[in-house]
C-alpha cells in the first residue's frame, strides 16, 4: 500500500495537531458533479455504480481530482446495501429515493431476520480495496454504514423520510420486536465495518440520519446504545494505525454529552448547533465534524466565506475539528461554490493552528 501523504483528517479526528483544519463533504461524489452524472449514465443506474467496483472507484475519485484540497475520500456506496443483503430488495425509483420490495412488520418475518453472509456484500469490500489502491495514499479513505435505528426505519417503513409512524408504533407497542431488529442489524453492521477496515478503510463513520426523529427517551433506548455496541466491536488498528470512528446523528445535538460517551473518536454535527457551544459541551472527550448548512452552497462566494469564517471562529484555536457540511451536499450545488468553501477552509483555518 502507498504511504499516506496527507493524514490531517485522521490526526484531527484523534485531536492531534494539524497545520490547518481538514475538510471533506458528505456526499462529495454525487449528482451536483457533471462527471458523476456522466458515469451514472454509462453505468445505467446508481445501484450499478455501487455494485461495480470499477465504477465505484471512478466516482469516488472524481471529487478528489476536481478539488485537490480535499483531505479525505469516502467509499462510494450507500447505507442501504445492508438491508439489501438482509433480503429486503432495494430499488430506486427515479426522483423518489430508495424503496424496498419487502418490509419488516410481521412478527414471523422479524423473528427470521438474521445476520447475512458477508459474501453478499463482497462487492463493497472489493470497491474499498480498489479505491484504496487508486487513491494511492493522497488522502485517507473513509468506510461507512447506517446506524441500526436508521436502517430499521427503512426496513420497517419500506422507504425513507416518512413520519416514522409504523416503526414508532412498534417501538411503543412491541419494543421487543424492534430490539430484535436492532440487535441483528448492529451485529451485521459491526461485521460489515470490520470487513471494510480489513479491505482498507482508514476511518469509519456511522450515519444515524433519522435519530433526530426520536423522543429523548427513545433515542437513548433505540439508537445510541446500538451505535455504542457496534463501536465496541470494531477493529481498533489497521496497518499499525488507529482507525478513528465517527458517529453522526442528524438532529442529534440535544444528546451531545451522551454521544461523547459511546467510544467514538468524533461526533458529527448538523447545522442546528453553534460549534463553539458543542465544543464546550463535549470538552476534550471527542473531536467534532461538521457543521456548515449545505444550503449555503447554493448562495454566493461572499456568503460562503462569511459562514466558513464564522464556524472556524466559533470552534476557535486548537485541534479536533474536521470541517464538513451538516448533511449531504445537495444536487443543486454549483461545483464552483464547493470549491470556494474548500479554499476558504484552508485559507482561513491556518490562523487557528500553531
Ligand atoms: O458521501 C459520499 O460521497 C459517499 C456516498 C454516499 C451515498 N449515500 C451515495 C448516494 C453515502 C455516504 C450515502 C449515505 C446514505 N444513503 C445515507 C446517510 C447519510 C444521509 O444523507 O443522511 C442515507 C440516509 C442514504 C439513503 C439514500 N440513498 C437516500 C435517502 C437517497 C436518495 C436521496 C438522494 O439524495 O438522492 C440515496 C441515493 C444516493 N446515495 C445517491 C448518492 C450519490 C443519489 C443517487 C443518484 O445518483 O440518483
Amino acid at each position: 500500500m502507498a504511504q499516506l501523504q496527507n493524514d490531517t483528517f485522521l490526526r484531527a479526528l484523534m485531536r492531534e495537531p494539524t497545520p490547518y483544519t481538514p475538510v471533506w463533504m458528505m456526499r462529495q461524489a454525487g449528482r451536483y458533479l457533471p462527471e458523476y452524472r456522466e458515469s451514472r449514465k454509462t453505468a445505467g443506474s446508481f445501484l450499478q455504480l455501487c455494485k461495480n467496483p470499477s465504477f465505484a472507484t471512478e466516482v469516488t475519485l472524481q471529487p478528489l481530482d476536481r478539488y485537490p484540497l480535499l483531505d479525505a475520500s469516502i467509499l462510494f456506496s450507500d447505507i442501504l446495501t445492508v438491508p439489501d443483503a438482509m433480503g429486503l430488495g432495494l430499488y430506486f425509483e427515479e426522483g423518489e429515493g430508495p424503496k424496498f420490495d419487502r418490509t419488516l412488520r410481521e412478527e414471523a418475518d422479524i423473528k427470521k431476520l438474521h445476520v447475512p453472509d458477508m459474501a453478499e456484500l463482497q462487492y463493497v469490500f472489493d470497491a474499498v480495496s480498489s479505491i484504496r489502491t487508486a487513491v494511492n495514499g493522497r488522502v485517507p479513505l473513509i468506510g461507512f454504514a447506517g446506524s441500526p435505528w436508521t436502517l430499521a426505519t427503512y426496513m420497517v417503513e419500506g422507504k425513507g423520510g416518512t413520519d416514522f409512524l409504523t416503526i414508532k408504533k412498534m417501538a411503543y407497542a412491541r419494543p421487543d420486536l424492534l430490539h430484535h431488529i436492532l440487535e441483528v442489524t448492529a451485529q451485521t453492521v459491526m461485521q460489515y465495518l470490520n470487513a471494510q477496515i480489513a479491505a482498507g478503510a482508514q476511518a469509519v463513520m456511522i450515519f444515524d440520519s433519522w435519530g433526530g426523529a426520536l423522543s429523548h427517551k427513545a433515542y437513548l433506548e433505540f439508537s445510541l446504545p446500538y451505535m455504542q455496541k457496534i463501536i465496541n466491536g470494531l477493529t481498533r488498528e489497521a496497518d499499525g494505525r488507529i482507525v478513528p470512528r465517527v458517529a453522526f446523528t442528524k438532529g442529534g445535538a440535544l444528546w451531545l454529552e451522551a454521544q461523547a460517551e459511546i467510544g467514538a473518536d468524533a461526533i458529527g454535527l448538523d447545522w442546528t448547533i453553534d460549534i463553539g457551544q458543542a465544543r464546550k459541551r463535549v470538552g476534550d472527550k471527542v473531536a467534532l465534524q461538521g457543521n456548515l448548512d449545505p444550503a449555503i452552497l447554493l448562495s454566493t462566494t461572499e456568503a460562503i466565506e462569511k459562514e466558513v469564517a464564522s464556524i472556524l471562529g466559533s470552534y476557535g484555536h486548537g485541534n479536533g475539528h474536521v470541517f464538513n457540511l451538516g448533511h449531504g451536499i445537495t444536487q443543486w450545488t454549483p461545483p464552483e461554490n464547493a470549491a470556494a468553501m474548500i479554499s476558504a477552509v484552508r485559507n482561513f483555518s491556518t490562523q487557528y493552528h500553531e
